[in-house]
């Protein structure tokens, strides 16, 4: 019983990013669908069906982009909640907005390059605009060993 409900309780903290806080859950649900669509699209191959999947992955990320200032408009912050968000986030929003607006154009840029079949270097491009926004908004990684 004593385990069931050990086992319940780990699955119920995997399922809410935002642990106990709706607005962190769904923002952070938006970037981890980021993450699954980039891993989509740097695993597809060359053919046909994964370049339409792929094509379709990195509109998801233009749309998600879009959402980001939205996702983002209500100031929540840690240590009261767990999350990474900086608060310069709800200072500088033109300049959050203007990151996320970024990334929103080399996410379509790459959905067409995708089509045109040739994303290499669309997508470093993409790669690089969510590290821009985590490195100037993002508190590092209490766990990570470097940075
Ligand atoms: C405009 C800013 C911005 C952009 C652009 C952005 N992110 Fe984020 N991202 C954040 C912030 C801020 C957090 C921390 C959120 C929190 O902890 O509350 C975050 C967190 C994350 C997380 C951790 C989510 C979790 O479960 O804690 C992942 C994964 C992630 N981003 C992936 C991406 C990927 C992939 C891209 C690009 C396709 C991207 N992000 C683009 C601002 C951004």
């Amino acid at each position: 019983m004593k385990r069931w409900f050990f086992g319940f309780a780990v699955l119920a903290a995997a399922c809410d990013p935002g642990e106990g806080d709706p607005v962190v859950a769904a923002r952070k649900r938006q970037m981890q669908a980021l993450d699954a669509s980039l891993t989509i699209i740097a695993q597809s191959g060359g053919g046909p069906v994964d370049r339409m999947l792929a094509e379709i992955e990195a509109r998801a990320v233009a749309e998600g982009a879009a959402r980001i200032p939205a996702l983002f408009a209500e100031r929540r912050l840690p240590p009261e909640i767990p999350s990474r968000a900086r608060a310069e986030l709800w200072e500088q929003t033109n300049e959050f907005r203007d990151l996320a607006a970024r990334l929103g154009r080399s996410a379509t840029g790459l959905a067409n390059a995708i089509k045109a079949g040739d994303f290499v270097g669309p997508l470093t491009q993409v790669e690089a605009d969510c590290l821009a926004c985590h490195r100037r908004f993002r508190l590092p990684d209490p766990n990570a060993k470097t940075r």
